[in-house]
């Protein structure tokens, strides 16, 4: 790497590929990671984060096709492996081993006032495994181990990212500084994604109402449906406001895809009903994701590129964290072999 890339402050993200990659995930992360590709001024790495989803059971079949899946998409939206580090979060073997030595340096109090291990316990009550507990010191291994200086994440993960920090902060006192201490943030220009069905929930590919969610590959005449049925209210005017969830995330969605601010949307629908609204949203969204299909279709029938990616990915990620898992050990007092 040049001289002027090493100062370049490094842009760590990840995201879990537990099902298709939704349009949440676009809109509200992947379309901000490409953002911050190409302006060039960071170094970006972006994990598929699949050790994560084991907290949960997978069948093993259909969490192969899952992760390869979502790394096709990825790529179809535009994460580009010249330009950022994009790697599968198992084939870097430091995240699991400097997840076990984070977790010997965070509190079980710590990670019980986590929101997320409370919700997560409450809707899979027959498997509370010790994975979903210590799921955020995996989370700090992932982004300490890059040195990482910006997270961008969504609002529901601010909290891990504190525990990160404190957990830097205190490796870093008790030895001597060693990791960078990560700051995170909510991308600006990202949206949050909220179902289509319940618009006061974020929008997810678990829900059980399958029109609650749109799908990065699903085809045109399945969004429209989608838009179509979308919940909104009873007052039957575009425009943004308390009590108009659905409405308002109907807009928010239109907003990031077309680059239109609330106001001019409002113009634009003034005078018309939800019906409108509705199929052009579905339109705009359909035209947004085209391109994003059409070049995972030929990504995901190309194993051999896809396997080449990973594996370049993987290979430059695993020498940047054993740098800094070697540093971590050292100081901790392991035996070099
Ligand atoms: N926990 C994150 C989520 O569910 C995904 C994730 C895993 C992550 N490791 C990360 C995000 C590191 C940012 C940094 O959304």
């Amino acid at each position: 790497m040049e001289n002027t890339t090493e100062k370049k402050k490094i842009v760590y993200s990840a995201i879990q590929p537990s099902g298709t990659i939704t349009l949440g995930n676009y809109l509200g992360a992947l379309k901000n990671w490409v953002v911050m590709q190409e302006e060039g001024t960071h170094n970006c790495i972006y994990t598929l984060a699949d050790l994560h989803t084991i907290t949960v059971r997978q069948e093993p079949a259909k969490m192969r096709k899952n992760v390869l899946d979502a790394y096709a998409s990825i790529l179809a939206c535009g994460v580009d492996v010249e330009k950022s580090i994009f790697f599968i979060q198992s084939h870097v073997h430091q995240h699991a081993e400097l997840a076990w030595i984070l977790n010997c340096y965070t509190q079980f109090g710590e990670l019980s006032r986590m929101t997320q291990f409370k919700d997560k316990s409450a809707k899979h009550a027959d498997n509370i495994n010790a994975g979903l507990f210590t799921y955020p010191c995996l989370m700090a291994a992932d982004i300490l181990l890059y040195q990482a200086d910006l997270v961008p994440v969504g609002a529901d993960q601010k909290q891990h990212i504190e525990l990160a920090r404190d957990v830097a902060g205190r490796f870093n006192s008790l030895y001597s500084p060693t990791f960078t201490v990560p700051e995170g943030f909510i991308p600006k220009n990202g949206a949050r994604v909220m179902s289509l069905q319940d618009p006061t929930k974020k929008m997810s590919k678990s829900d059980e109402n399958v029109n609650a969610c749109v799908s990065l590959l699903d085809s045109p005449d399945v969004i429209l449906k989608k838009f179509k049925r979308a919940v909104t209210d009873s007052e039957a005017r575009v425009a943004y406001g308390e009590g108009k969830d659905g409405i308002n995330n109907l807009m928010g969605i239109y907003s990031v895809v077309t680059g239109k601010s609330m106001q001019e949307i409002e113009d634009e629908f003034a005078g018309k009903g939800y019906g409108d609204f509705k199929v052009a949203v579905g339109e705009a969204v359909i035209e947004e994701l085209r391109p994003i299909r059409e070049k995972y279709e030929k990504l995901i029938a190309d194993k051999a590129y896809l396997e080449e990616s990973y594996r370049k990915g993987a290979e430059i990620a695993e020498r940047m964290a054993q740098r800094t898992l070697d540093k971590v050990m050292k100081k901790i007092g392991f035996i070099h072999k």
